[in-house]
């Protein structure tokens, strides 16, 4: 009886013990993050006159003993290295230092957290390379390391084993080499920016069988070859934007079958080539198209003004056409888009008078430039109406 008491009480001691070692575990993991930072003194209230569920930004959960759960300390003004003891923090599913002046690598050992979901680091300092030891963090849905000074190459690991991603931004940093093509397992994925990095090579066409995909940036990188038809199978796309690469291609006939929620068509500063197709004017959706620097020829479609949610193109420095006879029609029908603010039409090969009807635009309009075309003739008297207008070229 009394052995019984006796080794039931001992199992109870061991197993406060563990829970004991667990909780000072996440204790100290946080003081030896606190002590890492060169202000530190910022977090005045993580002392031990509460307990550290109670410091600013530390979320436990309810279970006993409680565990960090989440650190949530955006926009704080922390200043320093991140302490790699924050991989100690075995429970956290919420990371988020973002906005911070976090400076020197990304600890390998956050490749702990099994359980984390959100890992939003972006607006920092952080340098070096990307841990492949992210991988391991296998319950990741949301991972944002943007505006940060990271380079090197974006592992293939990810694409192997984050599988639960479902929006990733590496946009803004120094990374290299291609993309790798292990993204395409990621099969939940909806956002994903790699735009302002140095990216290099093909664009993966097996990007296209990832159905969720609905903003995908590659803005600004030195992506090359032709850009895979199989991306317009994307049928949630509301924000593609592959602007500022060396990519080529034709936008394909049927796109306005293809993209029936998109909003944003960026294809900018490129080498694209072919007509605008006339389907384009069925995506009711969109708000902005930039094909500004390609070679698109042709007439534009004169059915854009369908389009009753534009209000932004460019399609300055392409090989457009018009003269008195045909091309212009698009004007009288963008008449129509009562929301029109920018129409950017320069350098391209527009000739003939300016038409008419171009004084019936919205008068939303602000932005206007038709400069280095082959227009000749008289301004139509009527331009006053665009009473809107800030800038006329
Ligand atoms: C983090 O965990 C490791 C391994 O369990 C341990 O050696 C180290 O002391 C811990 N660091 C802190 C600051 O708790
Ligand atoms: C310790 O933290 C508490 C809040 O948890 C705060 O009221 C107190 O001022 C802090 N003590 C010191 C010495 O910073
Ligand atoms: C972090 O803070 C900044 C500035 O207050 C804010 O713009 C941003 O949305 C915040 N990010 C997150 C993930 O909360
Ligand atoms: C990185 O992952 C490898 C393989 O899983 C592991 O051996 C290593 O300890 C990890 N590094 C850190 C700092 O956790
Ligand atoms: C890119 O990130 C740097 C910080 O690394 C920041 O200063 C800069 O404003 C960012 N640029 C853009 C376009 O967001
Ligand atoms: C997807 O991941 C598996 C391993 O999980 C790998 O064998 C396959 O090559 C990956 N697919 C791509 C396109 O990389
Ligand atoms: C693209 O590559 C060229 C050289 O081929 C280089 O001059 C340029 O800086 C690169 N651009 C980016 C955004 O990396
Ligand atoms: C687009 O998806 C369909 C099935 O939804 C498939 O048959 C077709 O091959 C895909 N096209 C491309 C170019 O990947
Ligand atoms: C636009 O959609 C309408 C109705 O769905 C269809 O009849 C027409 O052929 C489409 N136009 C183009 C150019 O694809
Ligand atoms: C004018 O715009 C509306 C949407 O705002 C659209 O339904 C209509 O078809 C357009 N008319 C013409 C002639 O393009
Ligand atoms: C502008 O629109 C008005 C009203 O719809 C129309 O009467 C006029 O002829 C149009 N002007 C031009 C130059 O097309």
């Amino acid at each position: 009886m009394a052995l019984g008491v006796m080794s039931l009480l001992c199992s109870f001691l061991a197993v406060l013990s563990i829970a004991m070692t667990a909780t000072a575990g996440d204790e100290a993991a946080l003081l030896a993050f606190k002590a890492h930072l060169s202000n530190g003194g910022l977090l005045a209230s993580w002392n031990s006159s509460a307990g550290f569920c109670s410091w600013k930004g530390v979320t436990c959960s309810h279970r006993r003993p409680a565990r960090v759960v989440a650190l949530r300390l955006n926009a704080t003004g922390l200043t320093g290295p991140l302490s790699p003891a924050i991989g100690n923090l075995t429970f956290l599913r919420t990371l988020d230092l973002g906005t911070n002046s976090l400076h020197g690598d990304i600890p390998a050992s956050l490749g702990r957290l099994r359980r984390l979901q959100e890992l939003y680091l972006g607006e920092n300092s952080f340098s070096g390379t990307l841990p492949v030891n992210l991988s391991s963090c296998t319950s990741m849905t949301n991972m944002g390391l943007y505006n940060t000074k990271l380079s090197g190459r974006i592992p293939a690991e990810l694409g192997e084993k984050l599988t639960a991603l479902v929006a990733i931004s590496l946009r803004n940093n120094s990374f290299t080499g291609p993309i790798p093509a292990s993204l395409a397992n990621l099969s939940r994925l909806q956002v994903l920016d790699l735009s302002n990095n140095q990216l290099v090579g093909s664009i993966p066409p097996g990007l296209g069988s990832i159905q969720s995909m609905r903003f995908f940036n590659l803005f600004g990188n030195n992506l090359s070859g032709m850009l895979p038809p199989s991306l317009y199978n994307w049928s949630l796309m509301g924000a593609f934007e592959v602007g500022y690469n060396k990519l080529h291609g034709n936008i394909p006939d049927d796109i306005g079958s293809k993209f029936p929620k998109l909003y944003y068509f960026g294809l900018g500063h490129n080498q694209f080539t072919g007509t605008i197709p006339s389907s384009i004017s069925n995506i009711s959706s969109l708000e902005t198209i930039g094909l500004y620097h390609n070679g698109f020829s042709g007439y534009v479609p004169p059915t854009l003004g369908k389009l009753g949610a534009l209000q932004t193109l460019y399609f300055a420095d392409n090989k457009l056409e018009a003269d008195d006879n045909d091309g212009w029609e698009f004007i009288t029908s963008l008449a129509n888009c009562s929301k029109l603010k920018t129409l950017e039409l320069s350098i391209n090969s527009f000739g003939g008078q300016l038409p008419g009807p171009i004084v019936n635009l919205s008068t939303t309009l602000r932005f206007l430039q038709v400069m280095n075309n082959r227009i000749f003739g008289s301004i139509p008297a009527d331009i006053g109406n665009l009473v809107g207008l800030e800038v006329l070229g």
